[in-house]
C-alpha cells in the first residue's frame, strides 16, 4: 500500500510563523512536524510516499527531506496543490501515484503516539471500503465527529456544534480506489472546500465504511494552542519514538513499534 501525506494550506492560523515557511516544516519539539507523519507510515511498513502541498514554501520540502532515503523511504514523490481547494481536492493530486491501489492517507500536522499498524493490516485484508480512524476528544465541535449506531458509524458531521458523540474523525484514512472516483463527484462546501467528510460519508452512504479506535494520544498542531500541545506530548511521551542514538537521520530517533 501507498502513502500520502496532505502538506499543503497557507498554515494562516500559524501566521506569522508561516510567513516563512509551510505549516508543516514548523518544529514540534526536537524535529519538523512532517517528520512525524512520515515516520507514522514507516512505522505502518509503508515507505513509498507522495507528499501534496501548496503554496509559496513548497521548495522548502525538498531541502529537508530530499530522496527520503536518510529517512528509511523507499521512495519519495511530491506534488504541487494549486489553490486552496480543500483535502479531497489534494488527493486528487494523487490518482497516477496510487496506480489502481489502496492508499494510506495522513494529514500532515496530525501526530500519534502509537502505531497504526494493525489497522493497516486489517485495511490490507478487507475486501473493499475504507476504514477510519476515531479518537475520543473533549472538544468534538473543532473537529469531524462520527455519529455511532450499534457499533457502526452511520453518519460524519463536520465541525457540529452539537456533536452527537466525543468521536473525532482522525486525519489519518484508509481508502480503496473508488476514493478518486468519488473525490471528482464532490462540490465544495460552505468554505469552498472539497471536504474529506463528504467522501467518507459516501462510503458509510455505499455501506463499506469500517473504522478502529486510536491507541495512544492523538493531536493536530495548526493553531499555537495544538502545536504547543503537540511539542509537550511528544516531549513527555514520544510519538512513536525512543531516545537512541540516530541511525536512520530522523535525529536520535527510533522506532518502537
Ligand atoms: C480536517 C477534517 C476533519 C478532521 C481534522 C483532523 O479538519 O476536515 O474532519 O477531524 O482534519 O485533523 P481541518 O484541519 O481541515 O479543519
Amino acid at each position: 500500500m501507498k502513502g500520502v501525506i496532505l502538506a499543503g494550506g497557507l498554515g494562516s492560523r500559524l501566521r506569522p510563523l508561516t510567513l516563512v515557511t509551510n505549516k508543516h516544516l514548523l518544529p514540534v519539539f526536537d524535529r519538523p512536524m512532517i517528520y512525524y507523519p512520515v515516520q507514522c507510515l514507516l512505522n505502518a511498513g509503508i515507505d513509498e510516499i507522495l507528499i501534496v502541498t501548496g503554496g509559496e514554501h513548497a521548495g522548502d520540502f525538498l531541502k529537508l527531506l530530499r530522496n527520503g532515503k536518510h529517512l528509511g523511504l523507499r521512495d519519495l514523490h511530491y506534488t504541487y496543490q494549486e489553490g486552496e481547494g480543500g483535502i479531497a481536492d489534494a488527493l486528487q493530486l494523487a490518482e497516477d501515484f496510487v496506480e489502481g491501489g489502496k492508499v494510506c492517507v495522513v494529514l500532515g500536522d496530525n501526530i500519534i503516539q502509537k502505531s497504526i499498524k494493525k489497522a493497516v493490516g486489517e485495511f490490507f485484508s478487507q475486501s473493499e471500503g475504507a476504514k477510519i480512524l476515531l479518537k475520543e476528544v473533549p472538544d468534538p465541535e473543532r473537529f469531524g465527529v462520527a455519529r455511532i449506531e450499534e457499533n457502526r458509524i452511520v453518519e460524519i458531521l463536520e465541525k457540529p456544534s452539537d456533536p452527537p458523540s466525543h468521536y473525532a474523525v482522525t486525519g489519518i484514512y484508509l481508502y480503496d480506489n473508488d476514493v478518486f472516483e468519488i473525490a471528482k463527484t464532490l462540490k465544495p462546501s460552505e468554505r469552498g472546500e472539497l471536504e474529506i467528510t463528504d467522501v467518507n460519508n459516501e462510503y458509510i452512504r455505499r455501506g463499506t465504511m469500517t473504522y478502529d479506535v486510536l491507541d495512544g494520544w492523538w493531536t493536530d498542531a495548526g493553531t499555537f494552542e495544538s502545536l504547543h500541545r503537540a511539542s509537550n506530548l511528544v516531549a513527555e511521551g514520544g510519538a512513536n519514538l525512543v531516545d537512541e542514538p540516530a541511525t536512520n537521520g530522523l535525529s536520535g530517533v527510533t522506532n518502537t513499534a
